[in-house]
């Protein structure tokens, strides 16, 4: 019975392990990423059934033809112990999982997404300080090996767990999003590696207990280094970064629990996750290596608070009244909309516009708002039509030819710092170059800075003026005044 069942889960492994690959291979695209996800909750079914099976059957680890045989009765009672506990997890984490999603926030999703990525570091901790409490009765290379899995995955785990929670906290604003900058911090990075590699040799060659405790330590400050080291700007990166740690995390615990579905769930997770951090720093003109080594060669930026003198204000009257007199508007969004839930309004006031035979487009900055895609998302939703919905590169050399630019919500994507002042922390980082226009209008609440807590001289322009409230509200009251001029006419 063990024996089938284990065979019968492994084949179930491969059989998920396949949905897997052709659920990323549908998300990879709009048109098909329904199915894609569809692929991934059967795959993930697949997976659950058989784990709950191989547990009932006391068969973990004979999918791969290597558990270790104990009496009838042992095997029975350690069984049943390992369900109820499965049952309990299983029950208890999916009412969490559950009810987390359907109560985040569009907005709150990078944060939610740092805090499960925390939750399979720890668990990689757990699994490998288990393996190595575990008696295997392994000799020899083989135990060498074992060794070696659970210093690595202790290691990877512990970066990825206070990464993931350092990444959490400043997502949510509990801590600040600056970049820490310990003097000597990319020797601090080096150095913890450079430890890691000796310890690991030396866990291999003596596998103590203390040595186990000291790589944890160490994994724990290094994960909460690498992170806080990094700066709001390039926060987007580190998100999917910790992704990726998450998806090696679990595939060394793959190799500690001799379970071929979490090495090939978790290599598929940490290199997908690799790859969509390269796409995001070639967008954000970042180097991969510097952040995924913790801002490593980044310097502490050079520019300050400086003043850049008064800004001018304009009420939705005067908005309107400029719109009304404009034949080309562009408009940036940014996270505000999304806060504001102003892309209905937005869309109306879009509609309005081109009934007056003004052109209107959208320019989407690739990390508006906090997670890819949010912009299009929400007016996809609002239902602007695609074709007017335009990408960062696509409308940048037109916008010296708008009458109009509306910033709504928007601040670091549309800040000329990053493009003028090389001692910006966000120096680099491609912008909507919205100064080009003849006039902007920036929608929000008041002076503060963006999301990467730069100033914004982009507010101090002489072709700048502040329109502030929540966007909705301020959206609305452009709407009002336009149907009022339009009844006047
Ligand atoms: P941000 O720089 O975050 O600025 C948003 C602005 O919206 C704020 O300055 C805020 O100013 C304003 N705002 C907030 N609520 C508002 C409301 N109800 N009505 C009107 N305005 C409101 O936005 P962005 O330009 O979209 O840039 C995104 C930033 O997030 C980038 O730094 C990016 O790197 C980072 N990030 C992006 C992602 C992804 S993948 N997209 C993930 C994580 C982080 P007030 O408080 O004065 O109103």
């Amino acid at each position: 019975m063990t024996a089938v069942a284990g065979q019968v889960a492994g084949a179930a492994y491969i059989v998920a392990a396949l949905l897997f690959i052709l659920s990323l291979a549908g998300l990879s695209k709009h048109e098909t990423s329904r199915r894609g996800v569809t692929f991934g909750i059967v795959g993930m079914a697949i997976a659950l059934v058989a784990t709950v099976w191989v547990t009932a059957a006391g068969a973990w680890g004979t999918s791969t033809g290597s558990a270790t045989e104990g009496t009838d009765s042992s095997a029975g009672s350690a069984a049943t112990t390992g369900l109820v506990l499965l049952v309990v997890a299983v029950v208890v984490g999916g009412a969490i999982g559950l009810w987390r999603a359907r109560v985040v926030e569009m907005t709150g999703m990078p944060e939610l997404i740092a805090l499960l990525h925390s939750f399979v570091g720890l668990a990689a901790v757990l699994v490998g300080w288990n393996g190595a409490l575990y008696d295997t009765g392994l000799e020899g290379a083989l135990a060498d090996i074992h060794h070696a899995e659970v210093f690595i995955g202790v290691f990877i785990g512990g970066v990825t767990f206070t990464g993931s929670i350092v990444a959490f906290l400043k997502l949510s604003g509990r801590i600040s999003s600056k970049p820490l900058m310990l003097p000597g911090k990319n020797a601090l990075n080096v150095g913890a590696l450079v430890a890691f590699l000796v310890l690991t040799v030396w866990y291999v060659i003596t596998p103590e207990l203390w040595l186990l405790v000291l790589v944890t330590t160490l994994a724990l400050a290094l994960g909460w280094h690498l992170v806080a080291s990094i700066g709001g700007g390039d926060m987007p990166v580190v998100v999917s970064m910790l992704n990726s740690y998450s998806g090696w995390a679990a595939a060394a615990a793959g190799f500690l629990l001799n379970n071929d579905l979490l090495i090939v769930t978790g290599a598929l997770v940490g290199s997908s996750g690799a790859y969509l951090s390269y796409i995001m720093c070639k967008a954000m003109n970042r180097s991969f290596l510097s952040v995924i080594a913790g801002g490593f060669g980044i310097e502490a930026p050079t520019s300050g608070d400086q003043d850049y003198g008064e800004h001018r204000e304009i009420d939705a009257e005067g908005a309107a009244d400029m719109l009304a007199g404009a034949s080309t508007v562009v408009i940036t969004p940014g996270y505000g909309m999304a806060v504001a839930q102003a892309q209905h309004g937005v869309a109306d006031l879009v509609q309005k516009l081109r009934e007056r035979g003004v052109d209107v487009r959208f320019g989407i900055h690739p990390v508006a708002g906090r997670l890819p895609g949010h912009m299009n998302v929400l007016l996809a939703e609002a239902k602007v039509p695609y074709d007017i919905v335009l990408e960062m590169d696509e409308i940048n050399d037109d916008l010296s030819a708008a009458d109009v630019v509306l910033v709504i919500g928007a601040n670091d994507t549309v800040n000329p710092a990053a493009a003028e002042d090389p001692g910006s922390p966000i120096a680099g980082m491609p912008v909507l170059r919205v100064w080009e226009a003849q006039n902007v209008i920036v929608f929000k609440r008041s002076m503060a800075s963006g999301y990467a807590g730069v100033q914004n001289p982009l507010f101090y322009r002489d072709n700048t003026q502040m329109l502030f409230g929540d966007a909705k509200e301020k959206v609305d009251e452009i709407l009002f005044q336009l149907s009022r001029t339009s009844e006047l006419r």
